[in-house]
């Protein structure tokens, strides 16, 4: 029952906080939005939605009620800068139009987000919509208005309830509109201009399918569609639907008018994310003509025009200025001057405050900041209330010639403790200079910003009865604090990517310079400072066990290894020479990760991808310097420098086929500790039984079994619960086979950065929040309760 309960909490979790990163040309926000309480006086943030009651006040006038002035802090603006406001409104049933008027186009009527119900508001009722700036200001206001009462009232106040009120800047006044691709394929963030054709579907007309790039979403993030549309005038209504909320027509954004729709008809609307996914498409339908000559004769077409077509995330927009009370929001962008004050031997900046940071043992933030103005310090540290204000685990960077300006600080923070305030401050000492001595360092923190990072469960626990679970994982995320985070939180053992393959490793030039005067002739490496060294290093520090991946692979090996003076274009070496260099290799390789790493290479893969699935000998470079002999050869050399810990593999794909196993399992018996099955699979291929029967065979062979590079590649039209019930297929074999297995990896943490990106084969969002598929692997040994 525990585990249930901790899995639906990272749901919530996941669907409170609303991150991720878009690409595309023009205006990106990239921030998160949380909730918050409307406060009396009505402040409020860009991004930020906002709950709360408040009064409409009868106006002078005696027809109308209004909410006002809302302000929205730092919200100095451009010409053409172009904002979405939003709220639900409950309360209003009396009246039949709610407006939005503001600073942004100087209170102009016309261009007001309005609504009109003829019924009254029901409550709830959405009321939205762009507003673009017809001249410079430096504070945006706003009020919401009531009026057209259903029934005559006098009224001084109504009660109002606003749910999820916010406001966001869209696009820049700068951005100018790019041309609407044919295919309507759209990035985020950019502005699109250009013609559609809308097709008779039935009695509708529709144009389909708008398809954003790169946009996976989860479950409660919110976007904006927004377009201007001309050309409709022979409809009534028009509406977007999205596949957001699963093209929901009563959520659909429709605009209504009885004399049919005029030009540069202001659509916009937001759509929240029904479940997690992947590809936000959307289409734009015209219906109801306002007279039967209105629709194209013989099933035409009705060609519309939309202009500043635009899709983006409710998101904040800018780094604002850190307030001097540094009390800060979590998911936004803060910069401004602090100063640190001398206190003994360190220098403080005391203290940051952040809004609704009640947390409890476990969870996680992230914090990070540029720092300017620090030069005099060796070293920074974030001591906080998350951690009790304890040092040792306190995140800290040090710099023997002092920190230097636009040094990036960042770190993922574990709560220790529980609280109902995060707060923190930034702690200076060991001034470069011993006799340093001011009162006071003037510093200045940019984007300095708190978020959330949900909590996920960690695989390599959950299968701990069973065997390791591993990830491939590349040099530039162990740069990134969340991928690290994220890696040592869920995975039990790593693999390099690419970084421990011949390719990576090889140094020609030193090579060829080896073959000259008295040198042996034989390869030099680059092994230390090497993508590889920073892999190996995160695994020592962090107890985790690394794949060696892979000794000997033609694949990635250059061409020059084989020829005679490590030239581009010269003969190839003679057996014996290539005997020599393969050897020479595999024990600089080796030696090298024992010396300065024991321990943390639990397993090699020697040979990789070295038969064909017919059994036959791929003709590689190695089969035509060496021939057969190579991959026992491999494996004798390997034997030769392995740490007695570790084990050896010969590791490829297709091992599912019976004569590709067979000749294997033929050839390495008694060579290797075990065989690697990759596993790149797609929803069908191969079938359970088939990789059950190979594992059966290799293990009956007493070898050992490791699952080394799964993924489960998808099409377009296959859903991401398709590839969770293959994950949970496959991982529910490899528990039943677990007495033959010891580890099973997956091929990377994201979509995003896998090898086969467009086939969105992994466990993570690109935000590195869980998919549907992670939670499949976890369900295989933590069923969820009925
Ligand atoms: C792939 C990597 O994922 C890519 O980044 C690289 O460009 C090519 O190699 N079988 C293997 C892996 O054994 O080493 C391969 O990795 C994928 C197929």
């Amino acid at each position: 029952m525990k585990k249930q309960v901790k899995r639906f909490f990272a749901k919530v979790v996941t669907a409170a906080m609303l991150m991720g990163t878009v690409a595309g040309v023009g205006f990106v926000p990239e921030k998160t939005v949380s909730a918050a309480q409307l406060s009396e006086y009505k402040n409020v943030e860009f991004g930020i939605k906002y709950t709360g009651q408040t009064k409409a006040v009868k106006n002078a006038s005696g027809d109308a009620w209004s909410i006002e002035y809302f302000n929205v802090t730092n919200s100095a603006f451009e010409t053409g800068d172009t904002f979405f406001v939003s709220t639900k409104i409950s309360g209003a049933s009396n009246f039949k139009q709610v407006a939005m008027q503001s600073s942004v186009n100087n209170w102009d009527w016309a261009g007001a987000p309005k609504k009109w119900t003829e019924a009254g508001t029901a409550d709830n009722t959405v009321v939205s919509g762009m507003v673009t700036a017809t001249e410079d200001g430096d504070n945006i206001s706003f009020k919401i208005q009531l009026d057209n009462a259903v029934n005559a009232t006098e009224a001084a106040e109504v009660d109002i309830t606003l749910t999820d009120l916010y406001i966001m800047k869209v696009s820049k006044g700068s951005d100018t509109s790019a041309d609407l691709p044919g295919n309507k394929q759209l990035d985020m963030g950019t502005r699109y201009t250009g013609t559609v054709d809308a097709v008779a579907n039935g009695d509708v007309y529709e144009a389909q399918y708008f398809n954003v790039n790169d946009s996976s979403y989860s479950a409660g993030d919110t976007y904006i569609i927004s377009y201007k549309l001309s050309g409709a005038n022979g409809f009534k209504q028009v509406a977007t639907q999205s596949n957001l909320n699963n093209w929901s027509w009563s959520d659909a954004k429709k605009v209504w008018s009885g004399e049919g729709l005029a030009n540069g008809l202001d659509v916009s609307g937001d759509f929240v994310a029904a479940s997690s996914g992947n590809g936000i498409s959307f289409k734009v339908r015209l219906d109801t003509p306002t007279s039967a000559e209105a629709v194209p004769a013989d099933g035409g077409n009705v060609q519309l025009t939309l202009t500043d077509l635009i899709v983006v995330k409710v998101a904040n927009s800018d780094s604002i200025d850190l307030p001097s009370s540094k009390t800060i929001s979590k998911g936004r962008s803060y910069t401004g001057p602090v100063q640190a004050v001398k206190d003994g031997g360190s220098w403080n900046v005391q203290y940051f405050n952040v809004n609704n940071s009640a947390f409890e043992v476990g969870d996680q933030v992230k914090i990070s900041f540029k720092v300017s103005g620090a030069s005099a310090f060796k070293q920074l540290a974030v001591q906080s209330s998350f951690d009790g204000w304890g040092w040792d685990n306190a995140p800290k960077i040090w710099r023997n010639d002092g920190i230097a300006d636009d040094t990036t600080f960042s770190a993922v923070m574990t709560a220790t403790c529980a609280d109902d305030n995060l707060s923190f401050k930034l702690w200076f000492d060991n001034p470069v200079d011993e006799t340093f001595d001011g009162n006071s360092v003037d510093i200045t923190l940019t984007n300095l910003m708190i978020k959330d990072i949900q909590k996920v469960d960690s695989l390599q626990d959950a299968y701990e009865n069973h065997f390791d679970v591993g990830a491939a994982v590349s040099a530039s995320m162990i740069d990134d604090v969340e991928y690290q985070n994220r890696i040592k939180g869920v995975f039990g053992t790593i693999t390099a990517e690419n970084e421990m393959k011949p390719d990576a490793l090889l140094n020609q030039a030193a090579s060829q310079e080896a073959c000259q005067g008295d040198g042996d002739g034989m390869p030099v490496l680059n092994l230390e400072y090497s993508g590889m060294s920073k892999i190996l290093d995160f695994a020592k520090d962090n107890g985790l066990k690394v794949r060696g991946h892979a000794l000997v692979y033609a694949q990635q090996t250059p061409d020059w290894f084989f020829h005679v003076g490590y030239t581009d274009d010269g003969a190839n070496v003679t057996s014996e020479v290539m005997e020599a260099r393969m050897e020479s290799y595999i024990s600089q390789v080796m030696d090298f990760v024992k010396t300065n790493y024991p321990g943390v290479v639990t397993s090699w893969d020697v040979v990789n991808e070295a038969l064909n699935d017919d059994g036959t000998y791929v003709e590689n470079k190695w089969y035509e310097t060496i021939g057969t002999t190579y991959i026992r050869q491999a494996f004798t050399y390997a034997k030769a420098s392995v740490e007695s810990t570790a084990k050896l593999y010969y590791n490829d794909y297709n091992v599912d086929q019976t004569a590709k196993y067979r000749r294997i399992v033929g050839i390495v018996k008694n060579y290797a500790d075990g065989v690697g099955i990759q596993g790149h699979v797609t929803k069908d291929y191969p079938s359970v039984s088939a990789i059950e029967t190979a594992i059966d065979y290799i293990a009956n062979n007493n070898l050992d079994v490791q699952i080394t590079e799964l993924d489960v590649q998808i099409d377009a039209d296959q859903t991401l619960a398709v590839q969770a019930d293959r994950y949970s297929e496959l991982f529910t074999l490899f528990k039943n086979k677990s007495a033959s297995i010891s580890s099973v990896t997956v091929w990377g943490i994201n979509d995003g950065n896998s090898w086969k990106s467009e086939k969105r084969p992994l466990l993570f969002y690109d935000d590195l929040t869980p998919k549907p598929a992670f939670e499949s692997v976890l369900g295989v040994v933590t069923p969820v309760e009925p």
